[in-house]
């Protein structure tokens, strides 16, 4: 239960951490859709481990295999399967955490409710269950593509360090500039250097990941349980050490009045109703109003560090824990291809539902 996300472009995500190997398969996807192993590749390249120090030296080089719904490089309308193998899993790091749980990680709640759980690297907690999403996402972005739809994340802040950033001018170039994915390139040194000396420390850090879609049309979402802020925030909060989800102005936007936050509306030159500000992030009644949807999502500290914790064993007898193995002292480097995928699938699956529905925007 609870692997499966989306309704018309579906995923199904399967494998665990120190199993043999880990993987998707997405249900319709449109055919005739272009789709290279070098573009999956290059988006799990981007969430790969031991990308720089501050991120977990596990040596993975995640190589996508794709085994089926592709035929001279374009989608075929079938199901598609995407395989990675692990390969450098070392099941003796997690030895102590057969009898004792890392606090704030699953290994408590994951035993209490299934009786059994996969030890070694977390099994299914491990973020590398977001493989699948990363290269679902990908094959996602062929399909905005197609619709003049962009994505693009990066990394806001991390612990009081916070990023300068105009969201409407973000570029992928000013992102992937450095080794934290901030497109701040002064800040992102600061944030290297402060990520360096918690990992030394043996501690960690969280911060906030912020995200936009350029180019998405009017009409997307549905009134209700499937408003388009519903949708992206459950997807949001799917990922691991997700713990906030804001759209828009979000928590700020209750600082502020009516007189000063609503949106005015206005004629554009092209002949598009557009709005003077976006304090609704994009979204007006659950559906998309065709301005930028910006949304962030906040991820809390790296929950297993190197030192000592108070814990209990699985007999529920009084402990420490201080954690061996390889973690990220900061997970949000490698988030940020993550809640672009994430953003992928939620606009690539309320697209197919508006072709379904709709057919077109109204005017
Ligand atoms: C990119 C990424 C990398 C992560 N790396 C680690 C890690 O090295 N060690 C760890 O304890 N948790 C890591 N996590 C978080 C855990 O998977 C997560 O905290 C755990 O599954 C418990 O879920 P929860 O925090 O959502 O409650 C990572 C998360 C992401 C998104």
């Amino acid at each position: 239960m609870g692997n499966r996300f989306g309704r018309l472009f579906q995923i199904t995500t399967f494998g665990e951490s120190h199993g043999p190997a880990i993987g998707v398969v997405i249900d319709g996807c449109p055919p005739r859709l272009p789709i290279s192993v070098e573009a999956i590749q290059l988006q799990l390249d981007r969430r790969k481990p031991g990308q720089s120090r501050i991120t977990t030296q596990r040596k993975e080089s995640d190589i996508v295999e794709i085994l089926s719904g592709v035929d001279a490089g374009l989608t075929t309308g079938t199901a598609l399967a995407l395989l990675v193998r692990n390969a450098d899993a070392r099941g003796e790091d997690y030895s102590e955490m057969h009898q004792e749980y890392r606090p704030s990680h699953a290994d408590y709640t994951y035993q209490k409710k299934y009786g059994i759980r996969s030890i070694e690297g977390g099994g299914r907690a491990s973020a590398r269950e977001t493989i699948g999403r990363v290269a679902a996402g990908a094959v996602a972005d062929a399909l905005l593509r197609e619709a003049g739809i962009e994505v693009l994340t990066w990394v806001q802040s991390v612990e009081h360090l916070r990023a300068t950033v105009e969201a409407r001018h973000v570029t992928l170039a000013e992102i992937e500039s450095n080794p934290v994915r901030c497109p701040d390139a002064a800040m992102a040194t600061s944030m290297f250097d402060h990520i360096d000396s918690v990992r030394k420390a043996g501690d960690s850090v969280g911060g906030v990941v912020a995200g936009v879609a350029r180019g998405v049309p009017v009409g997307l979402g549905a009134p209700v349980f499937d408003k388009l802020e519903a949708c992206l925030g459950s997807a949001m909060l799917s990922i691991p050490a997700a713990k906030g989800f804001e759209v828009g102005s979000g928590f700020e936007g209750t600082r502020m009045r009516g007189s000063a936050h609503n949106d005015a509306f206005y004629p554009s030159a092209d002949g598009a109703i557009r709005t003077r500000t976006n304090y609704s992030g994009g979204i007006q009644g659950g559906i998309s109003n065709g301005e930028n949807i910006d949304i962030r999502v906040a991820f809390k500290p790296t929950a297993t560090i190197l030192q000592a914790q108070e814990t209990v064993t699985a007999g529920g007898e009084p402990t420490t824990l201080a954690a061996r193995g390889r973690h990220d002292p900061c997970v949000l480097p490698r988030a940020v291809p993550i809640v672009e995928a994430m953003m992928r699938l939620v606009l690539a699956d309320h697209l197919l539902l508006q072709r379904a529905q709709v057919g077109a925007t109204w005017t």
